[in-house]
């Protein structure tokens, strides 16, 4: 999946560029939207392939398109049937959380509840918070706004970040970011927040992921390669990528990773190497690949990708996947082998395994676990990872189809009443006091431990229809539509089937609202899922065997 890479003039390089430079970039016409049906071809075809089974029970859902619906590409010559009254709702409230600067829309903001007392940043745009806002209006032919929001946000990463005394990497991309009105100068200011000011300090691994995510999509649903292929892009990425593929004491091809990095931003146990990152990681470099330029400064990062993704998919693939088989592997394993024969690797004590997994795991399916460090597994399945790691197709499509079938054989867990928990089980009591620090905010079966969240619905989607399952994800999406707009598109739910409103969830947020849309609009036209999927790369050898190749 490459593009034809044509020669883009540039004016100046990121540090300089001034907003002169950056409308310069806005103003470059935009390829038609109807380019983007031919340039989704290829996908389409191998993608149907993989929709027959599930196109059997597959109906379309309508939609408006929101209030510039008129122009939408994909909906309107389809809209024979009423939509579902929740789609108006839902456009007009996620443009309700539009954030302008300079009179141009950059971004949508978290949430807009005026009933919260506590602001905190919820008024802010949240980089990963945007992706669905983004992927909306993608789908609905409206790609200024995520041009504007990858122009504003590339700028950002240029800015001098410092926590205390300490200087952040060049790289790094913001949690977050603000924009200030002053209506007495009548000027706009932009304020971000790289885990300077963010709860705990941490800095957000997953934005400089996302962005390249975000920039892959723009490119693929517009068909405009000039972005992607500006100098100020391809610098981007090579300071993203600069951070997360430098040598260090690593033994291991995954990414190392403080708590809270991403979007679980609490201390959760979500710390070492977390599948919610390494499927993103993998993700990311599979989108850089396609968008970087082979030239002169390109071409290393290229060779460094490719080695890379080598690498990370025999380790994910090999290390971090669980099923029934690999389970009881684990459970009979031998301890303390030493030299490179041994079966048992990161010395895994079988004691450590919990309770829960024998119960949970099904004879059929199985997951990428948590997170995999020496003498450590994290059984818990996050459902960030285990979606990107199908949509990124670092999941083989046998890993693929066993997480699918997982999630139906433990749909009372996993999705409940609604879609779909951030991970499960929720740690309790003691295990709790530990790994929260006896966080109030994440008690068992609320917010990250083991809440439900609305904003998952386009994740499991989007794996729906790449794994030829559209009727799972219409399953999930009747239980949405039961609930969310009534209670008000909540952040999240609590309670072990996600029942109750959550506890501080704000009311009106954003991506609850967009995940919504995304998911409706993915199910009404499949063709969509090209943004946001990746074709399996036929060199990465899928690995053979669990047990065959753990010894190898
Ligand atoms: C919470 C979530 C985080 C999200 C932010 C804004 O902090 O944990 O993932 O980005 O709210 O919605």
């Amino acid at each position: 999946m490459e593009y034809g890479l044509r020669k883009v003039s540039s004016h100046c390089s990121i540090s300089e560029m001034d907003d002169y430079d950056l409308s310069k970039l806005l103003e470059k016409p935009r390829i038609n939207i109807e380019r983007k049906r031919s340039f989704d071809e290829r996908s389409l075809s191998e993608l149907s392939i993989g929709l027959v089974r599930g196109l059997d029970n597959y109906e379309p859902a309508y939609w408006p398109g929101g209030r510039s619906g008129l122009n939408s590409p994909a909906s309107s010559a389809r809209n024979s049937f009423e939509p579902h009254p929740m789609v108006a709702d839902a456009w007009e409230a996620l443009r309700r959380s539009l954030v302008f600067y300079r009179g141009q829309p950059v971004g949508t903001i978290a949430a807009y509840d005026h009933a919260s007392e506590e602001i905190l940043n919820y008024d802010q745009v949240f980089v990963r918070d945007f992706v669905p806002s983004a992927l909306a209006f993608l789908m609905n032919g409206e790609p200024d706004i995520v041009k504007n929001f990858l122009l504003r946000t590339l700028q950002l990463q240029g800015w001098e970040k410092k926590i205390d005394r300490f200087k952040l990497g060049e790289g790094a991309m913001p949690a977050s970011f603000k924009v200030l009105h002053d209506p007495v100068r009548k000027t706009d200011t932009l304020v971000a927040d790289f885990g300077e000011s963010a709860i705990g300090r941490v800095a957000p691994v997953d934005s400089g992921f996302w962005w390249i995510i975000l920039l892959r999509a723009y490119t693929k649903s517009t068909g405009d390669l000039t972005l992607a292929e500006t100098p100020e892009c391809q610098k981007g990425m090579r300071l993203i990528l600069t951070l997360c593929l430098s040598e260090g004491f690593d033994t291991f091809p995954t990414l190392l990773c403080a708590d809270g990095c991403s979007m679980i931003d609490r201390r959760m146990g979500v710390y070492g190497y977390p599948i919610e990152i390494q499927a993103l990681f993998f993700m990311a470099l599979r989108c850089a690949l396609a968008l970087m330029k082979h030239d002169a400064e390109g071409k290393e990062f290229v060779e460094r990708i490719v080695k890379r993704l080598h690498a990370l998919s025999y380790h994910m693939r090999s290390y971090f996947w669980l099923d029934f088989q690999q389970l009881n592997d684990i459970y009979r394993y031998k301890t303390e082998e030493y030299s490179h024969t041994a079966v048992n690797k990161f010395n895994v004590m079988p004691d450590s395994i919990p309770e829960w997994v024998f119960e949970f795991m099904p004879t059929r399916g199985g997951f990428f676990v948590g997170n995999v460090s020496p003498a450590r597994m994290d059984f818990r399945w996050f459902a960030l990872g285990n979606c990107i790691a199908i949509l990124s197709s670092l999941a083989t499509p046998e890993q693929a189809a066993a997480i699918m079938d997982l999630i139906e054989e433990r749909w009372e867990e996993l999705v409940g009443e609604m879609p779909l928990k951030i991970c499960y089980p929720a740690i309790e009591n003691h295990e709790w006091r530990i790994v929260t620090g006896c966080d109030p905010k994440n008690t068992r079966w609320s917010y990250h431990n083991g809440g439900s969240w609305p904003v998952l619905l386009w994740l499991l989607t989007a794996a729906c229809i790449k794994t030829g399952r559209p009727q799972i994800a219409r399953r999930a999406i009747d239980l949405a539509e039961s609930r969310l707009l009534k209670d008000g598109w909540p952040e999240y739910y609590d309670g072990k089937i996600g029942r109750y409103v959550g506890k501080q969830a704000r009311k009106y947020q954003t991506w609850s609202i967009a995940g919504y849309l995304v998911a409706k609009m993915l199910l009404e036209d499949p063709s969509h899922l090209g943004m946001i999927a990746l074709e399996e790369d036929k060199q990465m050898k899928p690995v053979i065997k669990r047990s065959s190749s753990w010894t190898c």
